[in-house]
C-alpha cells in the first residue's frame, strides 16, 4: 500500500506504467471518469481515470464525494491539465459509501464557523488538514530542536495542587459530587486543579537535570472569547539552570527560527497553499486593510532578521508618546507606568513602530507572577514576553528568583500561603542557582506559520467557553 505523498514522488521519478495501490476519500468525481483522491499525506490529490464503461452502475453511483476508495491502477503522463500524471484506473474498491446529500463537506468553499461545528470531519478539507500536517511537523521539530541541543524532555503533572501562574484560572479536579464537601474528603485529601503551567516543576527537574523541557497541554479557565486563547492549549516550556534573562531571550530566539525553518522547508507545499488562499482572501479587503506582506514573505522576514529588545520603561514611552495614544485611537490609554499592554499596544509595537518581532524585558514586578526575579531597581523583574505580527505575545518567560528571602516575601506580597509551596522554596534551600525558562504556545506559534486567523483552527478539537464538543 502506497500513500499519496509517496506517490507523488514516485511521480515525481518519472516512474511510467507503474502498478500502484491507492486508499483515500474522493474530493470530486468529473463526468463519470475523473476521480480525485486524498488520503490526507499530503495537499496534492491524484487524479485517478475510470474506464467507465466497463464499470458497473452500482459502482459508479458510489462514487460521491466523502467516499473512501481502494484504487489500483498504472501510472500515466496526464493527457489533461493540472497535473503531470495521473492513475488509470484498472480495478476499484468502495470501501465506505458517503450520501452526497448529507456529507456536509462539500467540494466548495466553506465558512470556518460551518467547519468547526463539523470539526469531526473538517480535517477533509485542504486548508485545515494543511494546518494539522504543519503541526505535526511543528511538534516534531520542537522535541529534534531540544534533543540536539541537549535538553531533556520531562513530563510534569497534568493535575497539581499549585497555580504556578498565581492567577486564579483553574479548572478544579474533583471526585465529589458536591463542592461544598471537605477536601480532605476528596480523591486526593487535598485540592486539586488541571495545570496551568508545568514550569514549577520543571524548575525542579532543571536543579538537578541541567536543562530541561515540557510539552504538553494546559488548561485554563479564563473567560477570553478571543481569537487568540483558548481554555485547552499545549505549551512547550523550557527550563534551564545557570542561565540569565539574556542566555534566555537568546535561547528562545534561535528556538523559534529554528522551529520556522525547518518546518518551511519540511512542508513547502502545504505552505504555499495556505500563502496562495491568503492572497486571495486579501484580494477581498479594502486595499488599505490588506497586509504588506504575504504569509510567505513573513515567514522569511522572521527568520531573517533579529527580534528588537526593549525594555517594558522603553516600551511603554514610545507607545505614550504614540500617535495612536495622543489621537485615544487605543481602547486602553497608555498614561501610567506600570499598566499591562494590551493586545494593541502589543500590535502597535510590532506591526507599527518596529515592524518586527519585539521582546520586552523588564517588567513592573506588580503586574508579574511571583517567580520572577526581582531586579536591582525592586520596581521590575527580569521577564521577557515576545510578541509577534498578527499574534501579540508568543511567549511569555523569565529568569526565576533564586534568592530564598526574595521569593518569600514576593510570594507574602501577591497574597499566596507559603506552606502551599514548601518543595519550590526548597529548591532555593539547598543548592540554589539562578536559572530561567520560558513558555510558548504551541497554537499562536503554529497561527503565525499558517497564517490562519482563530486560534479554534488550528488545533483539532478546540476548548473554549461553552464549547467542549467533540
Ligand atoms: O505567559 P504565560 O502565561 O507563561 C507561563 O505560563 C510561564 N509559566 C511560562 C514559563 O516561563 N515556563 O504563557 C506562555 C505562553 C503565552 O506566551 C502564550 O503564547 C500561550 O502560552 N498562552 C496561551 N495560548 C492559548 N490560549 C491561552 N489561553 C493561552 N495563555 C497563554
Ligand atoms: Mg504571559
Amino acid at each position: 500500500m502506497t500513500t499519496l505523498s509517496t506517490i507523488n514522488s514516485i511521480l515525481k521519478s518519472n516512474t511510467l506504467n507503474k502498478e500502484v495501490i491507492v486508499q483515500g476519500w474522493v474530493k470530486t468525481f468529473r463526468s463519470n471518469r475523473f476521480i480525485n483522491l486524498n488520503d490526507g499525506s499530503c495537499i496534492e490529490d491524484l487524479q485517478c481515470v475510470l474506464d467507465y464503461e466497463n464499470t458497473k452502475k452500482n459502482i459508479l453511483d458510489k462514487i460521491n464525494t466523502g467516499a473512501s476508495l481502494k484504487i489500483q491502477g498504472k501510472v500515466q503522463e496526464s493527457k489533461g491539465r493540472g497535473q503531470k500524471y495521473e492513475i488509470e484506473v484498472e480495478s476499484l474498491e468502495v470501501l465506505g459509501e458517503s450520501d452526497p446529500d448529507k456529507f456536509p463537506i462539500q467540494p466548495k468553499k466553506h465558512s470556518f464557523e460551518f467547519l468547526r461545528e463539523n470539526a469531526h470531519l473538517r480535517v477533509r478539507t485542504k486548508t485545515i488538514s494543511s494546518v494539522f500536517r504543519i503541526r505535526s511537523e511543528i511538534s516534531y521539530a520542537i522535541h529534534k530542536f531540544f534533543n540536539e541541543q541537549g535538553f531533556f524532555y520531562v513530563h510534569t503533572p497534568i493535575i497539581t495542587g499549585s497555580d504556578a501562574e498565581g492567577a486564579g484560572e483553574m479548572f478544579r479536579v474533583t471526585t465529589l459530587k458536591d463542592n461544598n464537601i471537605d477536601h480532605c474528603e476528596d480523591f486526593f485529601g487535598k485540592e486539586t486543579n488541571l495545570t496551568v503551567s508545568g514550569q514549577l516543576e520543571a524548575e525542579a527537574l532543571a536543579l538537578g537535570l541541567g536543562n530541561v523541557y515540557t510539552f504538553g497541554p494546559t488548561f485554563r479557565a479564563e473567560n477570553s472569547n478571543t481569537s487568540r486563547h483558548l481554555a485547552e492549549f499545549w505549551m512547550v516550556e523550557p527550563e534551564m539552570a545557570f542561565y540569565d534573562l539574556n542566555d534566555n531571550m537568546d535561547l528562545a530566539e534561535s528556538f523559534i527560527k529554528k522551529i520556522i525553518t525547518h518546518v518551511y522547508s519540511k512542508c513547502k507545499s502545504d505552505i504555499k497553499f495556505l500563502n496562495d488562499r491568503l492572497e486571495k482572501e486579501e484580494l477581498t479587503k479594502p486595499k488599505d486593510q490588506r497586509s504588506e506582506l504575504s504569509l510567505i514573505e513573513r515567514i522569511e522576514f522572521v527568520i531573517n532578521n533579529d527580534f528588537k529588545r526593549i525594555s517594558y520603561t522603553e516600551a511603554f514611552d514610545i507607545l505614550r508618546n504614540s500617535k495612536s495614544n495622543k489621537k485615544k485611537k487605543f481602547k486602553y490609554p497608555v498614561s501610567e507606568w506600570g499598566i499591562d499592554f494590551q493586545s494593541e499596544h502589543e500590535r502597535f509595537l510590532v506591526e507599527k513602530h518596529f515592524k518586527c518581532p519585539v521582546i520586552v524585558y523588564d517588567y513592573p514586578a506588580k503586574i508579574k507572577a511571583f517567580y520572577m526575579r526581582l531586579n536591582d531597581d525592586k520596581d521590575t523583574v527580569r521577564a521577557m514576553d515576545i510578541l509577534f505580527p498578527g499574534i501579540g505575545e508568543i511567549v511569555g518567560g523569565s529568569q526565576r528568583e533564586e534568592r530564598l528571602e526574595v521569593l518569600k516575601d514576593r510570594i507574602k506580597k501577591q497574597g499566596i500561603d507559603e506552606k502551599e509551596l514548601w518543595w519550590y522554596l526548597d529548591l532555593r534551600k539547598y543548592g540554589t542557582v539562578k536559572h530561567s525558562g520560558f513558555g510558548l504556545g504551541l497554537e499562536r506559534l503554529i497561527l503565525f506559520i499558517t497564517g490562519m486567523n482563530n486560534i479554534r483552527d488550528v488545533i483539532p478539537f478546540p476548548r473554549t467557553p461553552k464549547n467542549a464538543e467533540f
